[in-house]
């Protein structure tokens, strides 16, 4: 198999069940090209060193990709055409030092240590009560089954981003549709090369649009009439050294932080309740001992790795790295997914070990980019798996695999279904 099929294969929806191990083909050669202008790392060491690598650009509109991640809707960031060189303000997450570094700060301040302590821990008793309302809703209902996604794993990190962020809950049922299509529309492989493929990147371009109409009435009514929450503090910051963000680059920001605020979350208890269950015994070890929940939770994320990558990064200059030159302008894809199972660093790399020791995975990124989220996304997978340890009896899958969402990027199941001796009080 040549590099170039393998990475094809990687992407097809047909394996995103388990793309590993086209990965683990990948990885023969840790950075290979895989397109004319398209290189894709998977080896672990050599992914940390371009990670922290100055000449790698998170630039979007450095990419030689920029027009067909663009054509579709650019994930988890601005959206869509925001992105196109010289248009709309970027988000953090398709930008350089020093607009990166200046507007993460931004953010920081209303979300995190020192400016804001205590937000993330404040959201602690309001998941706790959510899960054990879902847990409740489900019990009464007639049958033994559920689906862990729809009915447990999303309406948690949903309902917390956008208390914190002060998007109404209320128009869930909207933008749960445009966020879909959104991230349905990127496709890097080949089934985005279809009239299917086209369509969906069409229907993601118009949902990206929709978002940022939505978000960019949401805070011009903030600029106005201050409100609750780290949007209405973003634009109106006035005590900041970096000042209030602006209209356009709040819009762009406020869609990362929605987006990225919840739908990997989202994933990550999914993928730890499957883990749980693919792997007997490892339901009730957890059970027995909670203490090792956050191990657990660490060790689901190096094996599923609900972010697999971020598809903006380019080099600014010819790079030499493990016997192969990235050219300068090339695209080059930080595989998260494959490097956390290179065995050169993890021992039985597939195996899911919660006791894994000295498990520094990149599941939630590594340098300036890492995720800004890690703290409350810990909060929330911690939370959700504890309650639902300690209150489902039972449990078992009733399809595995399960059906997986499209996005090769945010990887995870569309449905988790499962049945239940019985649920607890
Ligand atoms: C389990 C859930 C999550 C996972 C697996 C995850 C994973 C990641 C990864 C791998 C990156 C790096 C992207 C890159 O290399 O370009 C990232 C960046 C980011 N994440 Fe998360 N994330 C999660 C939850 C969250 C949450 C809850 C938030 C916000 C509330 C968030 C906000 C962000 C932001 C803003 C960035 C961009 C940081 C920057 O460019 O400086 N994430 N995330």
């Amino acid at each position: 198999m040549t590099a170039q099929t393998a990475w094809a294969a990687a992407m097809t929806y047909d394996n995103r069940s388990d793309p590993y191990p086209f990965f683990a083909e990948l990885r023969r050669t840790p950075v290979v090209q895989v397109a004319d202008d398209v290189y894709v790392v998977t080896g672990y060491r050599e992914l940390l060193a371009l990670a922290h690598d100055p000449r790698i650009s998170s630039d979007i509109s450095r990419s030689p990709l920029v027009a067909h991640l663009t054509a579709g809707a650019e994930p988890a960031a601005g959206g869509a055409e925001s992105q196109a060189p010289g248009s709309r303000r970027p988000s953090i997450i398709v930008s350089d030092p020093p607009d990166h570094d200046r507007a993460r700060r931004q953010l920081l301040r209303h979300f995190g240590p020192p400016h804001s302590p205590d937000l993330i821990a404040s959201t602690e008793p309001g998941i706790i009560t959510l899960c054990n309302r879902l847990l409740d809703d489900i019990k009464t209902r007639e049958s033994t089954g559920f689906d862990v996604v729809d009915d447990y794993a999303y309406p948690v990190p949903v309902t917390v981003i956008c208390t914190i962020l002060g998007i109404p809950l209320a128009d869930e049922p909207t933008f749960h549709l445009w966020i879909r299509d959104l991230l349905t529309g990127v496709d890097l492989g080949p089934d985005g090369a279809t009239d299917e493929g086209r369509a969906r990147a069409a229907r993601g371009r118009a949902a990206a649009s929709a978002l940022r109409h939505y978000l960019a009435e949401l805070l011009e009514r903030y600029r106005r009439q201050p409100g609750d929450g780290l949007l209405s503090n973003l634009i109106n910051d006035t005590d900041g050294p970096d000042g209030p963000m602006s209209l356009e680059e709040a819009i762009s920001n406020a869609q990362l932080l929605f987006v990225a605020g919840h739908d990997s979350t989202v994933n990550t208890i999914a993928n730890c309740v499957m883990t749980l269950l693919r792997n007997p015994g490892s339901f009730e070890l957890l059970r027995q001992r909670p203490e090792l929940i956050p191990r657990a939770i660490e060790e689901v994320q190096r094996l599923q790795s609900a972010v697999q990558f971020f598809p903006s990064r380019s080099a600014t200059d010819d790079i030499e790295i493990a016997g192969t030159v990235i050219p300068k302008g090339a695209a080059v894809h930080l595989m998260y997914s494959a490097a956390n199972r290179d065995p050169a660093r993890f021992a039985d790399p597939d195996q899911f070990d919660p006791e894994r020791p000295d498990n520094e995975h990149l599941g939630w990124g590594s340098g300036i980019h890492i995720c800004m989220g890690g703290p409350l996304a810990r909060l929330e997978v911690n939370l959700a798996l504890e309650t639902f340890l300690r209150r489902v009896r039972g449990p078992r899958l009733v399809k595995d695999p399960p059906p997986y969402r499209r996005s090769h990027i945010f990887r995870g199941p569309l449905h988790l279904m499962i049945d239940v001796d019985r649920i607890v009080d």
